[in-house]
């Protein structure tokens, strides 16, 4: 006789679905509750989800929790083997440690600095080509093109590319409702481009941050090191500019002030980078040796850190669902820390400024207006200059 199936459910930690992160009732019934949840993250294995500050960064810096998977691939030596983009953030330590080694070292404070009238340039020439008294869909039309614009100048695309990858950009970002998904053609394509991009550098540098990692790294190093700049440093920039401009325009009191004190716009960058917290999770892996909350963890567990929670835990940010460009300086967590700390930190703090600055400077009456039906979610409408309305 057959054995019947087993219809018993599994058991196992609570299911915690990605989307769950928005829940900030639920991340701070969480993080009151304790240091450490055993999750069902869905997809991945069974994990650790931390929820308070300084649980967080105790992982983030925590030399056994790394950023490797058990499974991570390694690109053979040499090879020209092209890894999907996800992996390109899982890599194993030796090819992550070259890859921010090539990173870190050219993209300083000073190559943003020299950057900055570039940045100003592209955000004049979107800025300029929104009718002034009409609704603008200010996601779509400003706060998706222009990391992709500061991404292709920091990079040295050509103007001609630029179109394309940021085609390909968009589309690898579907969710963002931009685009159509890429496919893996698609991507193998993007790749000849840019090594062909890389090999014309070399030959013929520039000033741009391709031709400066031609001097120290490989064509393959460089090739995995601009798919990784053009994934990471876009879309958490796309969620800091629209979400940063909703919250500004409902405290119209500060986007008067911002316009009278350009330096305000430091500590409100800071605070709105807290308050939403764009890259919302980082996923660290126990290496052999491994503990949380004193208990030895299993080779490989994940432990997900939940910056979002920890950015709002009311111990290091009182009242933390307020947002209060005054409040005294504490480190966040928006960029991460330890070994994956964000690498274009400085350059998504740059942008984020001056996009405040022009634009508190330029439209001071500058207001929110109803979304049409079917707008897609978090896409806030703005009027620039309700005056010129009717012109
Ligand atoms: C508001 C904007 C941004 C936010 C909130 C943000 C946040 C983050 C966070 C939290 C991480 C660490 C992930 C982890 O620990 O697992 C990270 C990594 C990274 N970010 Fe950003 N980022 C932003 C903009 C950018 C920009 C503009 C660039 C590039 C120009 C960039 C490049 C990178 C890279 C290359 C990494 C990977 C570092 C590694 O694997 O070691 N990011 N970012």
């Amino acid at each position: 006789m057959a054995t019947p199936p087993d219809t018993a459910a599994p058991t196992g930690p609570p299911l915690f679905p990605a989307g769950a992160l928005r829940d900030h009732q639920r991340l701070a019934e969480m993080r009151a509750s304790g240091a450490a949840h055993a999750v069902d993250f869905g997809g991945w294995e069974h994990g650790w989800l931390l929820t308070g500050y300084d649980a967080t960064v105790g992982a983030l810096v925590d030399p056994r929790l790394r950023g490797v998977p058990p499974q991570a691939r390694a690109p053979q030596g040499g090879s020209g083997e092209l890894l999907d983009e996800e992996d390109l953030f899982f890599l194993p330590d030796p090819q992550h440690e070259r890859l921010r080694r090539l990173i870190g070292g050219r993209l300083t404070p000073r190559r943003v600095a020299e950057l900055a009238p570039r940045i100003q340039h592209e955000i004049d020439t979107l800025l300029d080509g929104l009718p002034p008294g009409e609704p603008v869909d200010f996601v779509t039309e400003f706060a998706v093109p222009l990391p992709v614009a500061v991404l292709c100048e920091l990079l040295g695309v050509p103007p001609d590319g630029r179109r394309y990858v940021g085609d390909y950009m968009l589309g690898w970002l579907a969710e963002s409702g931009a685009g159509v998904p890429v496919t893996e053609s698609a991507g193998v394509a993007l790749a000849g481009y840019l090594t062909a991009l890389i090999a014309e550098r070399r030959a013929r540098p520039r000033t741009d941050l391709i031709s400066a990692m031609t001097s120290v790294g490989t064509d393959d190093d460089i090739l995995s090191a601009v798919r990784l700049l053009l994934i990471a440093g876009h879309h958490p920039v796309t969620r800091l500019l629209g979400g940063g401009l909703e919250v500004l325009l409902r405290h119209r009191s500060l986007w008067t002030r911002l316009a009278a004190e350009p330096e305000l716009s430091r500590t409100t960058v800071e605070e709105l980078l807290r308050l939403i917290t764009p890259a919302m999770l980082a996923t660290r892996y126990s290496q052999a040796g491994a503990e949380l909350n004193g208990e030895p963890l299993a080779e490989g567990t994940p432990v997900h850190c939940a910056l979002v929670a920890a950015n709002r835990d009311p111990g290091p940010f009182p009242a933390p669902d307020t947002f209060d460009p005054d409040r005294p300086a504490h480190p966040h967590l928006a960029f991460g820390l330890g070994h994956k700390h964000c690498l274009g930190a400085a350059l998504a703090r740059s942008q984020m400024r001056m996009v405040i600055d022009t634009m508190a400077a330029r439209f001071p009456r500058m207001a929110l207006t109803s979304t049409p039906a079917g707008a897609p979610d978090g896409h806030p409408f703005v009027v620039l200059d309700p005056t010129a309305a009717g012109e």
